[in-house]
């Protein structure tokens, strides 16, 4: 049975173009995996902490269980469980929501997510594939490939060792007739990408680039 972790960031829960477009994603995902099973966790309705000091002390030494590395130990596991996640994310101020970050503060970790190896950085959560929704209030433009939150997802992800990263942005949401295109875009890619395993997908991996 294919599991995928659905994670939600918008602070709104009604409204939000990043939340509804998840919905259509998890209703296409699930015409793909008739038996799939859907984890969701809200990162708005259910907060995740931000990383301490002592949480940074038990990420360093297993003896002590400080902090929140018991809340790190089980977001991780979940992480493992799946085999795919879907992000839903903002941009709020040129960057992901702080929900999200905290959310990735506590499941990038040395020993159990990433280690350091002869080549550097190695990401210990192989053969994952990974879907990032994300709305921005303003249009992008033309000549930037990528939105930050593409971006910094990326880079997490791929420290992680999660490289099979497909993308579904919808910029200039602030006016209701781009978001209409956008969002009809989207739903149309989301659709082609569920039913062709290669589209739309970057394997690129941009810790070699920025
Ligand atoms: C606090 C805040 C900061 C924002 N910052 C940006 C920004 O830096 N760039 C941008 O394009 N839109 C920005 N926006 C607009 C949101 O990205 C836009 O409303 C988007 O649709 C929010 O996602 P949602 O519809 O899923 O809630 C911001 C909105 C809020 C509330």
């Amino acid at each position: 049975m294919t599991t995928l972790l659905r994670l939600d960031s918008s602070l709104r829960i009604n409204d939000s173009y990043s939340r509804s477009m998840g919905d259509y994603f998890a209703e296409q995902w699930k015409v793909k995996y008739h038996d799939g099973m859907i984890i969701r966790r809200d990162l708005t309705l259910q907060p995740i902490p931000h990383l301490t000091q002592e949480t940074l002390n038990g990420f360093f030494d297993d003896s002590l269980h400080s902090g929140h590395i018991g809340l790190s130990d089980l977001l991780i596991d979940e992480l493992y469980s799946c085999d795919e996640i879907l992000i839903t994310s903002p941009m709020y101020n040129y960057g992901i929501a702080s929900s999200l970050k905290a959310y990735f503060d506590l499941i990038v970790r040395t020993k159990k997510t990433f280690a350091y190896g002869t080549n550097g950085i190695k990401g210990l959560l192989t053969g994952k594939k990974a879907y990032l929704i994300t709305a921005l209030g303003i249009l992008q433009p033309a000549s930037q490939e990528k939105n930050a939150i593409e971006i910094q997802v990326t880079s997490i992800l791929n420290q992680l060792g999660i490289l099979d990263i497909s993308y579904f942005p919808m910029d200039g949401m602030v006016d209701p007739e781009q978001a209409a295109i956008k969002i009809q875009q989207q739903r149309k890619q989301i659709n082609q990408h569920l039913n062709q395993s290669d589209y739309a997908t970057d394997k690129t991996d941009y810790r070699k680039i920025y």
